[in-house]
């Protein structure tokens, strides 16, 4: 007798149905498990044994086939013990068959026959309502995560025996419901800091509001104690709300990751990730034997904050430049590769020494020449030229400190980046791209022109700055975002004004 079953294996953040076929035949007691399965897949057999026998069930006696199909896509994780163990239960008659083709099954046994949370049960959900499957069972704990997807019954089940009983058709617990558009305008563009909570450094706010308006990257620059951490982790709440599509893939990611915590089902917030310096090159941007994603993909549609650059080891942010570009990271494997988005904003902190300070009296306590070479060394070339703003930031007063005069709000700050990033969707509509962050050097030829007074001041800021040539085309575009900010079809001389501005670290041939 041969039984089907349905269960699902994550690829990167899209999931495959795969078909756990269950073979028996009389004859000598023998198991075997055959179609790419990895080795946690091998394991399930004792796990699903003892949960079988714990349960109150039997491990048929006979000569088990076990196929999972298509044969040429590997298998991981241990979500493939409910869909065999069922398998099993169905091949030896010892529950009803008529629900298996309409319904996905995935999750982990314990020993005792309790059905242990698995990774990704999002993807997994999407995938299986577009394969036109009509019921899903995961374990409670995924239950809410998977229940975001409509139009699919997903039932939330704790314990194998809850399972059969479903298949039974003795259970009297209906699906697990969930509104993910009540979810999501419940929780969306709540956080917990306000731009409003940094006295002064209006400047600064200035920079990050440009950066918000147009999706640039920026680094801030200043001595220990100056703001620069507090400052970056408020970029978020200035960022235009998330969209629902948008909390959607962002919540897929954190899904295949494991991240998604009981009850909290949906993304709702832009992610802001700041992982440590010492942090390793695949947990900085995925891979691993079996791929997961990395923190700049956990910030997909956020911030990648990268607190102190230059700590970073030079492999890490060698290896962030080409996601950086493409919006996403590529995993390849001998078998398949994957792909996780990281469409995100990068803010870098770096003080404007090693020893912290701006001025550096060699000699006196300071970095010398050599050792501030090497230190800024590191982020120079393709790191840099990834960073459309540059930003010092200087210590606040301590009269700025203990004024009580109310600085504006997130709230107010958003209202205006959201207007220019609406401009800016207008102006990109059918290219492929939606910020003035994304523009090839052949659009900001296009789009970013300057009338002659504007050309002028950018000649000039060029030559007698001593700015170098990637400073061009980032003036531009930053410029482009400025006039946007200010409701301007054209580019103005005070636009490209503002732009060069952000040239710091270009200016103060610091990085040649
Ligand atoms: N403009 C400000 N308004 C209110 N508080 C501030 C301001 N600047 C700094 N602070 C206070 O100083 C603390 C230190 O700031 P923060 O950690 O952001 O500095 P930093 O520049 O990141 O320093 P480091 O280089 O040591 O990481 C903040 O937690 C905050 O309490
Ligand atoms: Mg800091």
């Amino acid at each position: 007798m041969i039984v089907h079953t349905y269960c699902a294996s994550t690829y990167g953040v899209d999931a495959h149905i795969i078909n756990v076929e269950v073979n028996s035949i009389g004859g000598f007691p023998k198991y075997f498990l055959v179609g790419l399965p990895d080795r946690s897949i091998q394991e399930s057999r004792d796990r699903i044994e003892a949960a079988l026998h714990n349960s109150g069930y039997e491990m048929p006696r006979s000569r088990l086939t076990i196929n999972l199909a298509p044969a040429d896509l590997p298998k991981e994780g241990s979500g493939f013990d409910l869909p065999i163990a069922v398998g099993l239960l169905a091949v030896s008659r010892q529950i009803a068959t008529d629900l298996l083709p309409d319904t996905v099954l995935i999750g982990e046994l314990a020993l005792d026959g309790s059905l242990r949370a698995i990774k990704g049960a999002l993807p997994i959900a999407v995938e299986a309502r577009k394969r036109g499957y009509k019921n899903l069972i995961v374990p409670f704990d995924n239950g809410a995560e998977a229940a975001v997807v409509q139009d699919l019954n997903v039932y939330a089940l704790k314990h194998i025996s809850d399972v059969v009983n479903w298949m039974n058709g003795k259970d009297s617990n209906g699906a697990f419901n969930v509104n993910p558009v009540e979810m999501f305008s419940n929780g969306h563009a709540r956080y917990d800091v306000d731009f409003s909570d940094v006295k002064g450094q209006e400047n600064v706010k200035r920079s990050l509001e440009v950066a918000a308006s147009g999706g640039h990257n920026i680094i801030l620059v200043g001595p220990p104690g100056s703001g620069k951490t507090m400052l970056a982790r408020r970029l978020p709440t200035i960022l235009p709300p998330l969209t629902l599509n948008e909390s959607l893939e962002t919540t897929k990611i954190h899904s295949v990751a494991g991240l998604l915590k009981t009850g909290n089902s949906l993304v709702t917030r832009r992610p802001f990730r700041s992982p440590h310096h010492t942090i390793s090159d695949v947990a900085l941007v995925g891979g691993g034997s079996i791929p997961m994603p990395g923190e700049i993909s956990l910030a997909h549609n956020g911030v990648l904050f990268l607190d102190e650059l230059p700590e970073f080891k030079r492999s890490a942010l060698e290896v962030l430049r080409q996601p950086l570009e493409d919006g996403h990271v590529s995993i390849s494997r001998a078998r398949m590769s994957v792909n996780y988005p990281s469409n995100i904003m990068l803010v870098a902190s770096m003080n404007p020494s090693p020893s912290g300070d701006w001025h550096d009296p060699a000699g006196h306590g300071g970095s010398n020449a050599a050792q501030m070479q090497r230190y800024l060394a590191k982020i120079s070339g393709p790191m840099l030229d990834r960073i459309d703003l540059h930003v010092e930031v200087d210590k606040v007063s301590f009269d700025e400190l203990s004024s009580k005069s109310q600085s504006e709000s997130s709230e107010d700050v958003r209202k205006r980046v959201v207007v220019a990033r609406e401009m800016q969707s207008k102006r990109f509509m059918g290219m492929g791209i939606h910020c003035n962050a994304q523009m090839s050097t052949r659009m900001v030829r296009k789009i970013c022109r300057l009338d002659e007074s504007g050309a002028a001041l950018l000649k000039k800021a060029i030559t007698s700055l001593g700015l170098s040539a990637r400073a061009y085309d980032r003036i531009l575009k930053v410029a482009r975002t400025i006039a946007d900010l200010g409701l301007s079809e054209t580019i103005q001389p005070e636009h490209v004004a503002e732009a060069i501005q952000y040239r710091n670290l270009d200016r103060q041939g610091w990085l040649g």
